[in-house]
Parts: C-alpha cells; structure tokens; sequence
C-alpha cells in the first residue's frame, strides 16, 4: 500500500464501524486566537466534548493537519535530525463521543494493526497509565497481545492533555520497534529509546482541566485516539525514515536536482527541509502569513531555518518556494487548498526568502566573528539579540548555529537586551497613554471611565484625574460618552463644558478600561471634581460610523472575491475615509475591485439592521463570528452582525442600517509590503461628491472633445497620434524653413570679429529650442547664439557659445543668468549652452533686446587665449 491507500484504509476501516467521516480544520485556525495552530486531532472536537457542542452523530473518523512547533507539544529540535519528527504531521484519528470507550477503542486499534495491515505483533508493545487497571486488564481480555508487551508507565507518557487546559484523560499507547534485531527488544526501551516508535495514542477522555487546574469530571466519557501517520506508513512501506516514503521522496528528489547534492551524503539539510516546507504550506494555505509576531513570526522562524539549510546545500537564490508543487503532487489530491493556493504559497515563501537572504550571509559571517573572538563556550546575549536585530536571525536559529559547534546561547542575557530595546522604544513613543506612566492628579471619588458612548452622545460627568503632559492635556472622566482609539477606529472629538471650563478634545486614548481624553484649553485645579457636560462631536461621529460598518462589509467582500487567505492585517476607520490593510499577494485587479466594491453596496442597498450582541467568546466563535488574531479579546465579547453577510468581534461604534452608509467607493489600492495589500475608500456624500465630480469632469471633457464618454479614450488616442504626426511634419518642414540653424546662422552680424545672432523664433518645444541651440554651435563657427520662443505663458531663451569662446573665459551660463534677470527670473547651465526663464511671454521682447548690450559687452572685455594672441 501506499501512503494514500493506507489513509484510505483506516479511514474506511472505521467507516464500516460506523464512523463519520471529518475533513481535517484548518491548521492555522484564524477564528481562534487562543491557538497559536492545531496541535492535535481534537482541537476542532474540543466544544463537543465539553458539551459545548451538538452534533448528530456519536462516531468519527478524520485525518486532522496538525502542527506542532511550540508550546506544551514541541519537537522542533529533533526535526530533521531524527527521522520521525515533524513540525507538520497528518494524526488519524477515531473518535467516540459519549459513544464506545476503552474497551473498543483498544480492540479495534489492535485489530487493524495485526488483522488489516499485519504490522509484526512481534515488534509491537502497548502501554497503559499506571492507575488505569481497566485499560490494562482490557488488553489482555480483547487482544492477543502477549502479557509481557503491556507496560504501565507513569503521567508523562500515558496521561494526554491538550494544553494547560481543556479536555483530558489517561491514555494507552502502542509503540512499534523500529529496530534490527528482534531479539534486543526489552520493556526499558519503550519511551526511552528511539528505537521504539509511537505510533498510536488511544485517549480517554474523561476529564477537563479548569484554570486552577483542577480536573473536573466531563459530562459524558469520549475515546480521541491519534495516530501519527507519517510513521505508520514508513513501518508498512518497511522503512526506517519518514522521509524515505512517498510522503517526503519527491520534494528530496526535487531538492537533489535543484542543489546537485545527494540526499545519501548528507541528508539531515534535505529532512529539515522537507519537513519545513510541508509547515510553510499549509499554513499559508491555511491563511497564515510570515510577520513578527505570534503565528506569523512561527512561520518565519521556520522559513529562514529552512533557508539557512539550504546554504549547507550550497543553495543562496530562493529555493524554498520551488518545493510547493512537490507537496502538492504529494498531498493536493487529500488536501486540495494546495493546489488551490499554490501560486499564493510560492508567492508569499518566495518573497520572505528573498527578504532574508539579504542579511542570511553577513549574519552567518557575524556568528563566525562572534565565535572567533569567544572567551567561553557561550555566545553572549548582545551578541544573540544582534544577530536577531541587525541580520534577523529568530533565536532559535541562532541556537541551533550555536548547538552544530558545540556551543549554547545566553538566553537570559538575549531576553534583557530585548527588554531594554523595547522600554528604549516606548521611552522614545511621542504620546505616552499608559495610564500607570502619567502622573496623575487624581480626585478620591468614584471610580473612572464607565464608557455610555454606545448609546448617549452627552451626558454630566465629573473630572476624575488630569495631568499635563507637555503642551497636551489628559482628563479621565468618571463616565464617558466619547469612544477611545481602538480596533482601528480614531477616537470621537467634542468638548467638555461648565460655566469657566471649556476644553475641546481633540482625541481619546485608552489604556486597558481607562479612557484618557487629550485636550485643549485652559485648565485650572479647581476644575477638578467638577460636574461639566460633556457632548461629543456628532457629525464628526456619524461619518466615522459609516466607515467603520463599510470596514466589516469590505473585509467580507474582499473574502469572497479574492479568498479565504485575505486576513485584516490592520485598518484606519476615521471620518473622512476608511483605510483597510489585507494578506494578499497580487494587485488586486480593477475588475476585483469594481466587484468589491459593487458586492459592499449591495448590501448598503439591502439596508439590513445591524445586530450588536455580547456573547462568551466560546459562543461567539462557535456561531462563526471573525476574530482578528492577535486582538485580546475577553470572556465576553461584542459580536457585530449585518444580516447573514458578516459577523465579527467588535468593540466599535456601527450605523443602525446598512442603508445608512448611503454609499461606498474604492479610491486607492496599493501594496503595503510583501504579501499585504492597503484599500482605501470613502463612503455616504464624500463618495458621492467624487462621483459627482468624476462625472462633470467627464462631461466637460465630453463636451470639449465633443463625443460620447464611451468615445472618451478613442478621441484622445486620436488626439496623442495626430499630434505625433504633426511633429513628425512640422521637423521635417523645419529643415527647409527659417528655423534651420544654418539659415538662423546666416542673419548672424559681427559684433567684435564674431558671429552674433540673436533672435525670437516659433520653437514648439524647450527640447526643440535646445535642440536648434546645439546645431547652431557648429554654424555659427565662432560667436555667440541667443534664442528665445514664447511658451504656453512664459517665455524661454538659449544661449550657446561656440567653443573657442568658451575657451576665452565667456560662459553661456553667466550670459543666460544676466538675460533671466531682464524678465525677472534666472538662468543658468553649462559653458557652450544653457538656458533663461521668463515669469512672462511679455518680456521676452525686451530680453531680447537687452541680450544685444549684454554680449557686446562680453566679447568688448574678452581676454583672448593665449595661443590666439601669439599669432
Ligand atoms: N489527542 C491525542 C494526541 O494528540 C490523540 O489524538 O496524541
């Protein structure tokens, strides 16, 4: 069997057994900010279990896309330097919910290992949790496992847990000798040696772990078994390597042509690879992206350890991306988002590569300096966090630099200098709203800043704290009507008002649930405590409310025109325009976005009534709302809902009906940087009047060109050819007219022994006069040129002087500077030719005049050269 028919097998192994199948959730889950990725089969079960969840069926089936790169299930360090480690990994999985337990799961497990696919009962060996008499007593009752392969092993290998928290239970496990020698086999080996293999992790579930960490009873007993797939089909295809199957030999193969090195020779960079770019992909896939934090920085730690390995293969140029049809060929027909996302995957890896492998070498030649100039065998901490800052090496690159030559990092040392960076970065932060840093002058009664702002635009406050922070002034009120920065969305204006207190704010800031209002105005202490009325800038509000309902609506219509990977990758709701920053790689066409565009008002025209509700987090999610990752969100959250378009966790201020934000247009698209994309849009009358005054341009232009909109560009095409042909003509004409430089030449009069012509002609260009200037150089022999044309409204005049002048000290420059300074301008450029400008077509005439005076002048005080004087 192959690795797609063993998949196939179990799956239709506990189908027959009535199990459900499930499509694998996505591994970057982008609706659950509390997981980083999943990290195991039952991440997508976990509300079912808890009994959060309802569903029609008892029993599953599923192949889940797990990754594990951080956190409790960690193996990055042994990726690449084993054999049957991953970062990413396929877990086969049969789950009961409240339906079989303990006794099936085991009996089943056993029976497709031994019965179905006939691994060697030889080589394999079960263990149970110390205390679970039931699981060890069933083993020996539903199986043909001989005694001596049941082992009880203690709460680190046999107890299962999903994280700190959440569901739980012992577990039962079988490992498999990968070995040799049958006969070396010895119970100490099991989860100790790496001759032993994991293969199949049958949990129970019975527990879930709360917070205090307490285990607390669920309300009914599930089975979640997970077994590694990678591993299962190297042990049925009879290898001893994960990456010698048909889950990995085709990217290996791929990276032996592109690298002309052999995987035999030195396979640990070809492994580490291999198992990388499985991780890039489908977490890209998935709607991930590289960036610096969280999830994000995860998938660049592993793209530039993936790049950095590529050097040991002598590879410098973008590589990585080159693999992504391998996996696809290998893995596309199971998971499709592969093949469906390819272009977006090679796209976002390439560029990452690209950006890295501009410092990869000066920093791996700063690691060779550092370690050259070592007291001990510790890299320092500064040194760490250099290579981290300057040459952007993540810290476990630079652990993993250091483990290859027999050296450790100083992590302590490495975290203090990240901490003072960061307390430098916020010392150097122009406005300081941490609410702790500010010295407050604060009034004793009652609490601060209850937000009324959803619902009241006025209200009597009283001034809780103030301070003076340089020329700005922060008030805290008691409660609140004007909304504070957050979510993307600016902070209201308005004023704060009481017989002598008149204060005007000019934003809002908040630092956790403290609202600080910034200022002007003259404050005085006694203000302090006082009642004043506070009213918050309607119309200013008003406008930002359309922008912020449009932000929800445009980041749903961007989904469904371009894709699931389009994420919010950050937003500006103001009131004159909405600013939206989205993950995706290409231009977004102008067909797309007259689609957007066109989708938003739609639903503007549906005029659906918002609904704004808060709900558990749990809750939330489970009913779909969009979460923004990397947002903190609490229990309780706020879920905006706009009819059955969009739902998503917001704390901003909406419009009551989509019918509200009246209208909606795109005015900008740009790129942000590798991967992200910046819309910016204007809706209600501000997109109205650009339409208006889009369409009177067009009208006017219409009736200028006197044609239909539709001929518009024709016209002008028309126009922009003629004019070609016109100038084509008119040089021609040229040659044979007076404004041939030899007939210009010829009206030359001798002024001082040389030829001086100076002249208004019709040029049609600054390029042109320029152009007749250079030619009238050679004509006129040995003299001085000074032309001038009227332009559009201001006139221009060249000056040339031949070169044997020049060499006598007189500069066209000099010359052109004296003639600008008649028509009240200037001039200037190089000794044989420059120019003047006019401020009016009016004075062209007397600088023409002038420039006579001016160049008898100059050839009168001419010193001659040298040589010219001997002859
Ligand atoms: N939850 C268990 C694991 O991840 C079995 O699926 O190993």
């Amino acid at each position: 069997m192959n690795a797609k028919e063993i998949r196939q097998s179990f799956i239709e192994y506990f189908e027959k057994k009535q199990h459900r199948f499930v499509r694998s959730s996505s591994v970057a889950p982008l609706d659950d900010p509390t997981l980083l990725f999943t990290n195991a089969g039952m991440n997508q079960f976990k509300p079912i279990f808890l009994g959060d969840k309802e569903i029609d069926y008892t029993r599953a089936v599923n192949s889940q896309k797990c990754i594990r790169v951080s956190g409790k299930h960690n193996d990055l360090e042994e990726v690449g330097v084993d054999t049957f480690h991953h970062t990413f990994f396929e877990m086969l999985g049969n789950w009961s919910f409240g339906d079989y337990y303990k006794s099936e799961a085991i009996q089943w497990a056993w029976e497709l290992f031994t019965d179905v696919w006939k691994l060697d009962k030889n080589r394999l060996w079960a263990t149970v949790y110390e205390e679970d008499d039931e699981a060890f007593e069933l083993w020996s009752k539903v199986t043909d496992i001989s005694p001596d392969r049941i082992l009880r092993c203690g709460k680190k290998d046999n107890f299962w847990e999903m994280g700190e928290t959440g569901p739980c239970g012992p577990c039962s496990e079988i490992h498999y000798y990968i070995g040799d020698d049958l006969s070396k086999q010895t119970a100490d080996g099991v989860n100790v040696t790496d001759e032993y293999w994991e293969l199949w992790n049958l949990v129970f579930i019975q527990y879930h772990r709360d917070e205090t960490g307490k285990l607390n009873d669920l309300p009914a007993k599930h089975v979640d078994t997970g077994a590694g797939f990678e591993r299962i089909v190297t042990v049925m295809e009879g290898k001893t390597s994960n990456y010698d199957t048909d889950l990995f030999m085709p990217i290996i193969t791929k990276m032996e042509e592109i690298s002309g090195k052999s995987y035999k020779d030195d396979p640990v960079p070809f492994r580490v690879i291999a198992d990388h770019i499985r991780m890039l992909s489908f977490s890209i896939a998935d709607g991930a992206m590289p960036s610096n934090e969280g999830r994000g920085y995860v998938l660049r730690r592993i793209l530039r350890r993936a790049a950095r390995f590529g050097r040991i293969l002598g590879l410098k140029d973008p590589f990585v991306y080159e693999l992504v049809d391998s996996v696809g060929e290998i893995l596309g027909e199971t998971f499709p988002e592969i093949i469906d996302k390819r272009k977006h995957i090679q796209n976002v890896i390439k560029a990452e590569e690209t950006s890295f492998n501009a410092t990869l070498d000066r920093g791996l030649g700063h690691f060779d300096r550092i370690v050259k100039t070592l007291k001990s065998n510790i890299i320092p901490g500064e040194e760490a966090f250099r290579l981290y800052d300057t040459y952007g090496f993540p810290l476990d690159l630079t652990e993993l630099i250091a483990r290859e030559k027999g050296l450790s990092v100083d992590i302590a040392g490495f975290d203090s200098a990240m901490t003072d960076q960061k307390t430098r970065a916020k010392a150097a932060g122009k406005f300081k709203h941490e609410s702790s840093s500010i010295d407050w002058k604060i009034n004793t009664q009652g609490s601060d800043s209850e937000f009324i702002g959803y619902t009241s635009l006025s209200t009597d406050s009283i001034i809780r704290r103030w301070s003076i922070q340089g020329d700005q002034l922060l008030v805290i009120l008691d409660k609140t009507p004007f909304y504070a920065e957050s979510g993307g969305q600016i902070g209201d204006n308005g004023t704060i008002v009481n017989g002598g207190i008149d204060l005007q704010i000019i934003d809002a800031k908040k630092d956790e649930n403290v609202f600080i209002h910034v200022c002007e105005g003259d404050f005085d202490e006694s203000f302090a405590n006082q009642s004043v009325h506070c009213t918050v800038d309607i119309k200013r509000r008003q406008a930002i409310k359309l922008n912020h309902t449009a932000t929800h609506l445009l980041h749903k219509a961007l989904r469904e025109e371009l894709g699931d990977h389009v994420h919010q990758a950050g937003s500006l709701v103001s009131p004159d325009y909405l600013r939206f920053d989205l993950t995706h790689f290409e231009k977004i066409a102008s067909d797309e976005i007259e689609r957007v565009e066109m989708s938003v008002n739609q639903e503007i025209l549906k005029n659906i009534q918002l609904d704004i509700s808060v709900h558990s987090f749990d809750e939330a999610r489970k009913a779909g709302a969009e979460a923004l990752f990397g947002e903190k969100y609490g229990d309780e959250v706020r879920v905006v809902t706009i009819g059955n378009y969009s739902k998503e966790l917001c704390g901003g201020i909406h419009v009551e009906r989509t019918g509200d934000i009246g209208a909606f247009k795109i005015i900008e698209e740009s790129s942000l940087a590798a991967g992200v994309r910046r819309i910016v849009a204007i809706t209600g009358l501000k997109a109205l009047q650009l339409m208006q005054k889009n369409f009177a341009l067009i009208k006017s232009v219409q009736e200028q060109l006197k044609c239909t909109p539709d001929e518009i560009h024709e016209r002008i095409e028309g126009l922009f050819k003629k004019q070609k042909e016109l100038e084509k003509a008119f040089k021609q004409w040229r040659s044979g007219s007076a404004l041939n430089s030899r007939t210009i030449a010829s009206e030359a009069e001798v002024i001082h022994g040389k030829n001086v012509v100076i002249k208004e002609i019709s040029a049609i260009s600054m390029d042109e006069l320029k152009a007749l200037g250079d030619e009238l150089i050679p004509a006129l022999k040995s003299g001085i040129g000074v032309i001038g044309m009227k332009g559009d409204k201001k006139p221009t005049i060249v000056v040339v002087v031949t070169p044997d002048l020049v060499k006598s000290g007189i500069h066209a420059g000099k010359l052109a500077r004296e003639i600008g300074s008649v028509m009240g301008a200037g001039g200037g450029g190089k000794p044989h030719l420059a120019t003047a400008g006019g401020r009016n077509n009016d004075d062209l005439g007397k600088a023409i005049s002038a420039s006579k005076n001016i160049v008898e002048n100059v050839l009168a005080n001419m010193v001659p050269p040298k040589d010219q004087d001997d002859v």
